[in-house]
């Protein structure tokens, strides 16, 4: 079992109880494809996972992974920015995951940034089915980090409570500025309290959609 304050695998547990056999699911950062394989895993044969990146290193050591565990059939690698994630997407999704920063092992000044990743964020809002979940894993220590951080949580804190829970999980006893897992749920069901359906190909900001 994974420790406690591993963040990554504890947005995971949190992803995993949402997304479906025969799902949809987004990886916003596919990186070294660890949450690309995770996801792959979880929508099974007849699911299928949309993988972004802007790196073309980052989306080969994904690929060669998925190809690995023989899973890469159940995977559209994407070398684009997950702020265009609207143009591939063509239905709502379960889940989307963004762990943020830069590729472990790969040049630092290719990171996330806190202008497309909370248009990300906005498109990922949109997509998501009733009840489906977003996970951002952020990392406030590294110098770009610190304003992407408080970006999203400040669009995190004006989603109306009716249409998105919205949780925080921060490693309290550890020095610096420890990585933050955020997890959002589109409010599931049927009828009053339910987030307006998903609308691919709108690009109006999720976020003043949803009126309180
Ligand atoms: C922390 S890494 C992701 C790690 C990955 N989840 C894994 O399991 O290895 C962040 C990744 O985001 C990518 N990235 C940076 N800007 C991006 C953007 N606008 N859209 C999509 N990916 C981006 C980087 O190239 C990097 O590979």
């Amino acid at each position: 079992m994974n420790r406690l304050d591993s963040v990554v695998s504890l947005v995971q547990r949190y992803i995993g109880e949402v997304v479906r056999d025969g799902g949809r699911a987004v990886d916003a950062t596919a990186g070294n494809g660890h949450d690309t394989l995770f996801l792959a895993r979880l929508v099974g044969t007849a699911g299928r996972v949309w993988a972004f990146d802007v790196q073309v290193e980052a989306l080969a050591r994904a690929r060669r992974l998925l190809l690995e565990e023989g899973l890469a059939g159940r995977v559209r690698f994407i070398q684009a920015g997950h702020e265009s994630m609207d143009r591939y997407l063509d239905g709502p999704v379960d889940a989307v995951m963004f762990n943020l920063g830069y590729l472990p092992g790969g040049p630092r000044a290719i990171t996330t940034r806190a202008e497309t990743t909370v248009a990300a964020l906005r498109l990922a809002l949109d997509a998501l089915r009733p009840g489906g979940r977003i996970s951002l894993v952020c990392y406030p220590g590294h110098p770009s980090g610190g304003p992407e951080t408080e970006a999203v949580t400040a669009l995190c804190a004006t989603l109306p409570p009716r249409y998105f829970a919205v949780v925080g999980l921060r490693v309290l006893n550890r020095e610096g500025r420890p990585p933050l897992a955020i997890i959002i749920e589109k409010v599931g069901g049927t009828g009053e309290g339910q987030a307006p359906a998903a609308d691919p190909g709108n690009n109006s900001p999720a976020a003043g959609r949803y009126p309180e």
